[in-house]
């Protein structure tokens, strides 16, 4: 779950009652948004809750390594059948993916949208190609395509009528079927 820095911590405290705490992930955006004016630091990263309903997690160590920093790229170990050459693991602390540029081409008007980088790390990262993904707060959609491109089945609601329509816009090129999104009506109903 993402959620704002000013409310992480309100929001662990009532998970940590129903759901185990694997980490918090830090990911540092890179590009901050400054709507400070120079009064405050401005925000470079967002939380990210990382929790399980069970000691049972689904947890793809082998999705979890990234390319090495240049200077260990001329390492022997880095070179074919070395150590580093499946990469290194990836810690809670994610820096290497930034946010989107407001003139990016997969930039939508959702004010909160995540690159899909990030939404296929964490599908890859936490989920089974046999298993169905559960997006319970869908906003623009990046989660749902992440699932789409990685073949993946998937659930989502969303409580916005207007990101509704956003969703099922970005969808519309996508290679298969919108029939699996449930607004979040349907789903209480
Ligand atoms: C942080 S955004 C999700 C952003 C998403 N990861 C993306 O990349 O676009 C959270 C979304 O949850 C939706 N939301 C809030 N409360 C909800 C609820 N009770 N049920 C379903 N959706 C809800 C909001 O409308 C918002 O679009």
């Amino acid at each position: 779950m993402y959620c704002k820095r000013q409310f992480s911590h309100h929001i662990k405290i009532i998970l940590d009652q129903y759901l185990y705490e694997r980490r918090m992930i830090i990911w540092v955006r890179r590009r901050n948004m400054d709507i400070t004016r120079g009064k405050t630091l401005a925000s470079g990263y967002e939380p990210i809750l990382w929790y399980s309903k069970s000691d049972q997690f689904i947890f793809n160590s082998k999705e979890a390594k990234i390319k090495p920093p240049k200077r260990l790229l001329q390492r022997p170990e880095y070179q074919k059948g070395g150590r580093l050459e499946k990469g290194i693991s990836l810690t809670d602390a994610w820096t290497d993916i930034p946010a989107l540029p407001h003139n990016s081409k997969e930039k939508t008007e959702h004010p909160t949208q995540k690159p899909l980088k990030i939404s296929k790390r964490i599908v890859k990262i936490f989920s089974t190609p046999s298993g169905t993904v559960y997006i319970p707060f869908a906003g623009s959609g990046s989660e749902v395509l992440a699932c789409i491109f990685l073949n993946r089945k998937w659930d989502a609601t969303e409580i916005n009528p207007t990101y509704i329509n956003l969703i099922k816009k970005r969808l519309k090129n996508c290679p298969t079927s919108i029939e699996r999104w449930l607004p979040v009506k349907e789903k209480i109903n």
